[in-house]
């Protein structure tokens, strides 16, 4: 059975004061006991460390937003995987949209992000998705499966997420609809030689829409952004119905 993982990609928010707050009113209203359900809360470097040490054995796991490929080197501004471990960390985002809008990464810097991710034991959510321009000029599905191909090269397919963002419905509102999303998910799980691989979908996803996004075959949780800044309504949305 294909692993179900709703994850909180906090971006840049959230100093440690305001983690620990949101751990103390979310931990109260999780219901995941028994379930076949993994929660990660992917938070801002700074926060990682603290918020592994709260979560110790509380089976919220902790994840990173990004990871260079190297061990250690003149890389100004960088994590590699080995700081990552050490503090507890489990996830890492690859490939987030906005990280290869704004800093510049590829095809191929994600694929060794990924692989130093995997070489580390840190299992990597990579994220794909097309813009809203080639989601027009109809080039959607040669895009998604672009960006798989390139970013799978070499990666074990046994310690990987994957996670369907279409770009234009990242933080707009206007999220993707529930069976097209699982459509191009099935895509991505043809691309695949493990198709017991975890896909998400990630996208504006809140507690209104999470329960419809879950009733998918092809969709195995949720990467959520925004909505996962306030604990009551992340909570509602990894108690999905
Ligand atoms: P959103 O972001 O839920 O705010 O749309 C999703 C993401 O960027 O992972």
């Amino acid at each position: 059975m294909r692993k179900i993982i709703i994850a909180g990609n906090w971006k840049m928010h959230k100093t440690q004061a305001e983690a620990l707050e949101f751990w103390q009113v979310f931990n109260s209203k999780l219901r995941t006991k028994g379930e076949n359900k993994e929660v990660v809360l992917c938070a801002p470097f700074t926060c990682l460390s603290f918020l592994a040490k709260h979560l110790d054995n509380t089976g919220v796991l902790v994840g990173a937003q990004n990871i260079h490929w190297e061990d250690e080197g003149a890389y100004t501004g960088e994590v590699s995987g080995g700081m990552l471990t050490e503090i507890g960390v489990s996830y890492v985002i690859v490939g987030h949209s906005e990280r290869r809008q704004y800093f510049a990464d590829t095809n191929e810097t994600v694929n060794f992000r990924l692989l130093a991710a995997q070489k580390h034991g840190l299992t990597p959510i990579l994220c794909i998705g097309e813009t809203k321009a080639q989601r027009d000029a109809e080039e959607t599905d040669n895009v998604i499966i672009n960006q798989i191909k390139k970013g799978i090269v070499d990666v074990d397919q046994n310690n990987l997420v994957i996670a369907y963002e279409p770009i234009w419905a990242i933080g707009t509102g206007e999220t993707c609809e529930a069976t097209e999303a699982n459509r191009i998910i099935g895509l991505i799980r043809s691309q695949l030689t493990n198709s017991d691989v975890p896909i998400q979908y990630g996208g504006s996803v809140n507690p209104n829409n999470v329960d419809e996004i879950m009733t998918q075959p092809e969709i195995d949780g949720a990467l959520v952004g925004g909505a996962s800044l306030d604990p009551v309504g992340f909570a509602r949305i990894v108690n999905y119905q």
